[in-house]
């Protein structure tokens, strides 16, 4: 018997040849790998929907996962930023591997926690996270580095913030430098805009600590691109290109929430684009953070405005995007878990995955009122039939049982309907098919996921 965990140069040698057979050879040897994956939407579910059919993973746990992913993974009852919590359950379950979901713990250090426990994790360190948890941070390594991204200056003083808008006018763009949920990020269109932003932030301080400071920035005109990297504190890897719709509503209106759908590939990333991607902005900051003593492992995420003189970052992720990696993980036809594997111990240099030609796309089925208030706990029927149709994957972002057994919504985004096709339009028609057979008259969902991707196809291609 070989145990992945306590045997190093086994795993090396999977890592470094990632050839199927080989990790096959070994699961058949019994060396199975106990697996955490913390969270509980439909990234998660993703993720444990890959990482339940690699033949490395023995027995997977989600902490605390959902009614879906229970389908996949046992779901442990501890919250996602309960660190403590997460640390207890891995050392007292023998856990090999964590993969950590959502930005809240890693900002929070759990990676550091069990690295310290001397469980292996996949995910930014707390300092390397800094890189989503600190706008400012963010924004001081791009000036230090020369990462083309839009000009800004940080201020703790209302009137001084004031002040400098009125300088440079309008558009102009107001960030809270903490986390805040998705919400910390106004792009006022008119001064007074800007300045009840900068008021929200620095006086009434609305999100707490994560607004003591502000970014204001440029305002970026282009199209918004998210691109993926897996990293190992020295090597990027990209993953295939994904793109998601912020806005609640068609046509791209409306507030914007965590992600409505998602599509992949994303045809305005083309291998040009992905090329000057990776070298003017990915490259850079992987070798600046590890020039900083703060070297990358995990995802990233980036933001990006494609604009008249090329990329440049809006924002850094340090985890992967919700619902993009669904649509991700639908493509990915390589095991992941070696892949994080691999990220985690600094051995991505000569590894490379494959994806399915095939296109994806996801449209989210979010609670009425989201991403305002929202009813939780009304019953959800039709995913039996809707799972049937060919090529449907239905991905739980929210979603729990009530006594009776019944699956009910328990949260905003509530449901990641995807499917694959032969391309964006087939995927896209048989996610919408799906949908239709969903029965959850609480919930909606927007009607035109992917339009941008269908519209930049040439009609035979789409
Ligand atoms: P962030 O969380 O920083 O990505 O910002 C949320 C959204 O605000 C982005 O997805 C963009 O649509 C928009 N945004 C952020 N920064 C800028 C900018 N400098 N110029 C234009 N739009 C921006
Ligand atoms: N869908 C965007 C995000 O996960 O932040």
């Amino acid at each position: 018997m070989v145990s992945l965990s306590k045997h190093e140069p086994v795993l090396l040698l999977i890592l470094r040849q990632a050839q199927d057979e080989v990790v096959f050879q070994v699961a058949k040897d019994g060396a199975g790998m106990r697996v955490l994956v913390v969270g509980s939407g439909g990234r998660e579910h993703a993720l444990c929907w890959a990482l339940a059919a690699s033949p490395l993973c023995d027995k997977l746990y989600c902490a605390p996962g959902n009614a879906g992913i229970a389908g996949e993974a046992e779901c442990v009852p501890v919250a996602a930023d309960d660190i403590q919590g997460l640390v207890r359950f891995a050392t007292g379950n023998a856990i090999d591997f964590v993969v950590v979901g959502p930005e809240v713990p890693l900002v929070k250090g759990l990676v550091d926690r069990l690295e310290e426990a001397g469980i292996k994790a996949f995910g930014p360190s707390e300092r390397a996270a800094a890189l989503e948890g600190s706008k400012s941070f963010m924004k001081e390594l791009c000036a230090k580095y020369a990462i083309p991204t839009a000009a800004f200056r940080r201020f703790t003083d209302p009137a001084d913030a004031r002040r400098y808008v009125r300088e440079a006018g309008a558009p102009i763009v107001v960030k809270a430098d903490g986390l805040a949920a998705g919400k910390g990020v106004v792009v006022a269109q008119s001064l007074e805009e800007a300045e009840a932003a900068i008021d929200d932030m620095l006086v009434q301080r609305s999100f707490g600590e994560a607004g003591g400071e502000i970014v204001i920035e440029e305002f970026l005109e282009g199209e918004e691109v998210s691109f993926f990297a897996l990293v190992d504190g020295t090597h990027a890897l990209p993953l295939a290109s994904a793109q998601d719709h912020k806005t609640a509503y068609d046509g791209d209106k409306g507030p914007n929430t965590g992600g409505m759908g998602a599509y992949s590939p994303a045809p305005v990333l083309d291998e040009i684009l992905a090329d000057r991607v990776m070298a003017e902005i990915v490259e850079p900051t992987v070798k600046a953070m590890a020039a900083e003593g703060r070297p990358f492992k995990g995802v990233l995420f980036a933001g990006l405005m494609i604009g008249p003189k090329g990329p440049r970052l809006l924002e850094y992720n340090v985890r992967f995007g919700d619902p993009e990696a669904q649509v991700l993980c639908l493509r990915l036809m390589s095991d992941l878990l070696p892949a994080l594997v691999a990220a985690r111990d600094g051995q991505l240099g000569n590894f490379h995955l494959r994806w399915k030609p095939e296109a994806a796309v996801a449209v989210v089925m979010a609670a009425k009122g989201y991403p305002g208030p929202y009813r939780k706990g009304t019953p959800i029927g039709g995913l039996d039939r809707a799972q049937k149709l060919a090529g449907v994957y239905v991905f739980h972002a929210g979603t729990a049982r009530d006594a009776t057994g019944q699956l009910t919504a328990n949260g905003g985004r509530v449901l990641g309907v995807n499917a694959l096709g032969s391309s964006i339009g087939e995927a896209r028609a048989r996610a919408y098919a799906a949908v239709d057979l969903v029965d959850w008259p609480d919930g909606f969902c927007r009607r035109d996921i992917a339009w941008r991707a269908m519209a930049r196809l040439a009609p035979g291609r789409r």
